[in-house]
Formats: C-alpha cells, structure tokens, sequence
C-alpha cells in the first residue's frame, strides 16, 4: 500500500508582525523568512515523516527546484513532482503574530495550471488499495477524486482552502474526509460557529459510508464513522510559536494510522500529539515533527 498525494507546493513568505495587519492598516515586520510549504507538500511530509510510503505529484516552477530535492530528502517519492516551462511556483504570504496566530493568502502560480494528461500518468502507477489524498489547492481536484476511485483507491479529502465550488465535486466518492470547524461548516451548508457534534452527525448522514475528521484546534479534534460513532481526543497543551502546518501534520499522522488499519483514537491521539509538536515550532515543513519526535513528546 502507498499513498500518491498529489497537492500543492508554495513557497513560503511568512512575516513575523505583532498584530496581524486588518483593512486599511499597514504594520510593520522585522522579519522575513522563506520556508517551503503548500498543504500538498506538508501533508505528504507529514505522511514520510509518520512512517508511510508517499509519492508527492504536483507542479512548481523552475523556482522550485529547491523544493523538490527537499522532499526527495524527506524520503519522499518525487517522480511525479515536475516543474513547468511556464508558471511559476505557488507562493504563500504568511503574516504570524506574536500568539502564533496567522493569516495567509496563496498564490496559485504552476499548482492552478497542471495538465489534465498528468492524471492519467499519475495514476496508471496506482494499485487497488492505495490512497489517493488531495486538498483543494490545485486544479483538477473533482477529476482526480473521479479517477482516484475508477482507479480502486481510496480518497482522503482535506477541502483547504474552503470554497463555494466544493459542493459540486464527487463528495460521495471521498472515504476519508479531514475539515476544520470552517471546512466542516461549509461542507455541511450550515453556519460557522455550528455545533461541532451536529456538524459531524449532518456529514454522516449526507455521507453515510465516510469517515468524518474535524480538527478544533485548542479542543482537539472528532472522528465520526459508521463503525465507531463519535471518537473525542482532546489537544495536547504546548507553547504556540506558529500554527501553520498544523492542520496538516494533523492530516498526515491521521491518515498514516488509518491506512496502516489503528484504531480511529489511535490514530486521533498521534495526529494531535504530531500537531502540538508542529505548533511549537516555526514554518511550515520544517516544524512538522518525526514519528519518533511525537513517541518521545510529553504536553
Ligand atoms: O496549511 C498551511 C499551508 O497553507 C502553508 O504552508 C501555505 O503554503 C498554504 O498552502
């Protein structure tokens, strides 16, 4: 069993401010730092990091070079990483306040524009069994969740960054879903600030063969599936130096446990411990901890 994960790869601009800046302000920022990124890439670092065998498929630019010979040294399967003539690599511009709260805005570049042909040529590498996991930083995402599941896979779905068109991919397709509250709300039609358990349960019931991840940050995270009903983990208390990556080492260590058959609390305890370890650390790759990091980890 392997697991393709073909996702976004940004370049990461991450501003240290002491207020994130809010409309119409300007505010200033001593420092700036480069670190690699995009959901895509974390999760799929996250994923080699747990222990799990992952190809990354995506598109940079020629800037990202770089880039791709750091996930090969993560352990990662890189053939599928390609870098376009044309675009250039997805960058993202990452404001981090003194609590370790961010806003980010993300700039497509060569992740928006890969080749319909590419599916094809990605998957003819899949065998029956192995997961598919995507987010929703690329184009193309509707398609490959089609084709992942003619391929006899399974999808695990992270649909971050949340947007309206969401509701019209093949949702019934997806074997694993992995949200936040905003994710879970907007999955759900319902509004931000819903109950979580009523979110959990609507998403069941509109999917009723899935299993139903929702993250809550400081409150841990849920689990819903047919077999287990709802699954509680609280978070595990750390310092907060920068949340980003969070909710994708989350997503890795998660879905690591799930392929490899643990329990849904297993697999929920690790995710979170992974979590709280990625936030007490900055950037996004670099803060996403190993296996052994997590066992070793005491709140
Ligand atoms: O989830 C964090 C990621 O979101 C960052 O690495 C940034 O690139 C954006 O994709």
């Amino acid at each position: 069993m392997k697991v393709i994960n073909f996702g976004s790869l940004n370049l990461d601009y991450v501003y240290q401010v002491k207020t994130i800046a809010q409309p119409g302000e300007t505010v200033p920022c001593d420092t700036m730092t480069r670190f690699p990124g995009g959901k895509g890439a974390n999760q799929s670092v996250a994923l080699a990091r747990a222990g799990i065998s992952v190809w990354h498929a995506g598109l940079l630019g020629a800037d990202g070079e770089w880039m791709r010979r750091l996930l090969g040294d993560a352990g990662i399967d890189i053939r599928f990483v390609q870098i376009s003539e044309t675009w250039p690599s997805g960058h993202a511009i990452i404001q981090v306040d003194a609590r370790g709260m961010n806003s980010i805005i993300v700039y497509g570049g060569a992740n928006q524009h890969i080749p319909h042909s590419f599916i094809a040529q990605v998957l003819a590498e899949a065998q029956e069994g192995d997961w598919l996991v995507l987010q929703n930083e690329i184009n193309l995402t509707p398609e490959l969740i089609k084709a992942g599941k003619a391929a006899g896979m399974k999808i695990c779905f992270n649909p971050a960054p949340f947007t309206a068109d969401v509701l019209d991919f093949p949702l019934d397709c997806v074997d694993v879903f992995i949200l936040n509250e905003i994710e879970a709300a907007g999955l759900a039609r319902r509004p931000e600030g819903t109950d979580v358990d009523d979110l959990a349960e609507e998403l069941q019931d509109a999917f009723p063969e899935s299993m139903i991840c929702i993250t809550l940050g400081a409150d841990g995270a849920v689990c819903r599936s047919p077999e287990t009903g709802l699954v509680r983990q609280n978070a595990f208390a750390t310092r907060v130096v920068d949340t980003t990556a969070a909710g994708d080492t989350f997503t890795g260590f998660f879905l690591a446990e799930i392929a490899q058959h643990a329990s849904v609390q297993t697999a929920l305890e690790l995710a979170c411990r992974a979590a709280a370890l990625a936030i007490s650390r900055p950037g996004a790759i670099p803060s996403i901890p190993t296996r052994q990091e997590v066992a070793d980890f005491t709140a």
